[in-house]
């Protein structure tokens, strides 16, 4: 293959480069495109745009695959735990026992959170929704985490200590959040925890440890919970992670930029359609179940109505993500003895839907979204809680791409727009007008 393509505008020709991944994909760089013809390149929603060259997450939509750091995901859930695999995307390597220890104490080391946090978890009203208390709690961290100085000689990027410091926090922190959210939308008192539990059986302590009552290990739930948090953890350049990489880019904070991170996370369109799906699978069953007149509503182009949990930017023959939750979503019911009427909803949606022609036509698959709902509320996570726990497993992604992007030394992130307003006006006094 050739390594440059020609692109002829009128009667200049402009050589462009073109970049090769390790997995055969191809990018043309057009980097070099505006200095030489004046002419930006447009692609609203970057539907077909690289931002970054990254050795983090592989994807093939077209094949159904998902890879972290070039280990399947389909092996990953199956064998790893959660704090591995954080450790796997953000460091690049599987860790052998020693530095797992090492992690995982350092991330306890750093556990503790400011009494004044807590004042301003219990100053939210409790309606307010836990995604948007989550990205503020996340910012108010930097204020009693604060970094060190920028200055000529002590430049933030590449400096691996700060960058560590900032990560174990990052860690520690962030779940305390989630499950001290959780709890006070439950009326229940804060947990803080055990030091001497794994990471994630600790996460599920806190979250649902009842008060006045001896701590019992849960296997079925801490394996759902792993499972849960590794499928969602990475997921190469979506909405979120760019969001995370384009404001690190500017040299904000770690905590600054999962916080943006969390909000773009919030949308329906991304991680809030976990939220989505029950919702719509209750609507369904309050409505008498009848999953056809639903299916007419998604096809209705009049209708705002989605099927929420289907489809994908990038996924356009299946999630491979959907296929291991849907098992486990079975399994975990039957292993804590739930028969839960949504998800027979959930399978006769999904039955029909991947033989209606109006979804086959558009490679609309079921999503990581579509089951992980059903789990969650067989663990008794409130349904405004879900996007919270996908933000929880996404964060080893986040901080993946935060360190990465710094490492490389990325330029801030600065797209280009092609401006269709008014051309030059002048300006009329008021009485003119
Ligand atoms: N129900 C009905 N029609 C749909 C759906 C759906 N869920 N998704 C896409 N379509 C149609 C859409 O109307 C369009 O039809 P047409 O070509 O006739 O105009 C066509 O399929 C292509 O859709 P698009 O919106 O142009 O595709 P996109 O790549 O911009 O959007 C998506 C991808 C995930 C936002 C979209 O499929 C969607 O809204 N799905 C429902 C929300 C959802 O489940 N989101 C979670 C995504 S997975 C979690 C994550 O990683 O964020």
């Amino acid at each position: 293959m050739k390594n440059k393509v020609d692109l002829n505008i009128d009667d200049s020709k402009i050589e462009l480069n073109l970049v090769k991944g390790s997995e055969n994909e191809i990018g043309l760089d057009i980097s070099s495109l505006r200095t030489e013809s004046n002419m930006i390149t447009l692609d609203p929603g970057y539907k077909n745009t690289g931002s970054c060259k990254s050795k983090i997450t592989f994807l093939d939509g077209e094949k159904g695959i998902l890879r972290y750091r070039g280990y399947s995901i389909e092996e990953l859930a199956e064998k790893a735990n959660f704090l591995e695999v954080a450790f796997l995307l953000i460091f690049g390597e599987l860790p052998n026992q020693t530095q797992l220890n090492k992690f995982l104490i350092d991330i306890k080391e750093n556990s503790i959170i400011d009494e004044d946090i807590k004042r301003i978890l219990e100053s939210f009203p409790k309606s307010a929704h836990p995604m948007g208390i989550l990205s503020s709690l996340t910012s108010a961290l930097i204020a009693f985490n604060p970094e060190k100085k920028i200055s000529l000689d002590n430049k933030q990027n590449g400096d691996q200590d700060y960058m560590y410091n900032s990560i174990v926090k990052l860690l520690a922190k962030v779940p305390i959040l989630v499950a001290w959210v959780h709890r006070r939308r439950k009326g229940l008192p804060l947990d803080y925890g055990d030091n001497n539990l794994g990471y994630v059986e600790n996460i599920t302590k806190m979250m649902f440890q009842l008060p006045n009552q001896d701590y019992v290990n849960n296997k079925i739930i801490i394996d759902a919970m792993n499972k849960l948090l590794i499928l969602h953890a990475d997921h190469e350049q979506n909405c979120s992670t760019s969001t995370v990489r384009i404001v690190g880019s500017s040299e904000a904070s770690l905590f600054a930029s999962v916080a943006a991170g969390i909000s773009a996370l919030w949308g329906r369109l991304h991680g809030g359609a976990n939220q989505a799906v029950l919702e719509m699978l209750e609507a369904i069953k309050k409505d008498g179940g009848d999953t056809k007149k639903f299916m007419l509503k998604a096809k209705d182009k009049s209708d705002p109505f989605r099927l929420m949990g289907f489809g994908h930017r990038v996924y356009k023959n299946f999630d491979p993500r959907a296929k291991i939750i849907k098992v486990t979503a079975n399994k975990i019911l039957n292993e804590l003895g739930i028969s839960d009427p949504i998800l027979e909803i959930a399978k006769g949606l999904e039955k029909e839907a991947l033989k209606d022609s109006y979804f086959v036509e558009r490679k609309l698959y079921p999503n990581v979204d579509f089951y992980s709902g059903i789990i969650y509320k067989a663990l008794e996570i409130p349904n405004e809680m879900f996007t919270v726990m996908f933000a929880l497993g996404r964060l080893p992604g986040w901080v993946a791409h935060w360190r990465e992007m710094r490492l490389n030394n990325e330029p801030i992130g600065r797209p280009r727009q092609i401006y269709t307003g008014e051309t030059l006006r002048k300006f009329l006094e008021m009485g003119l007008r």
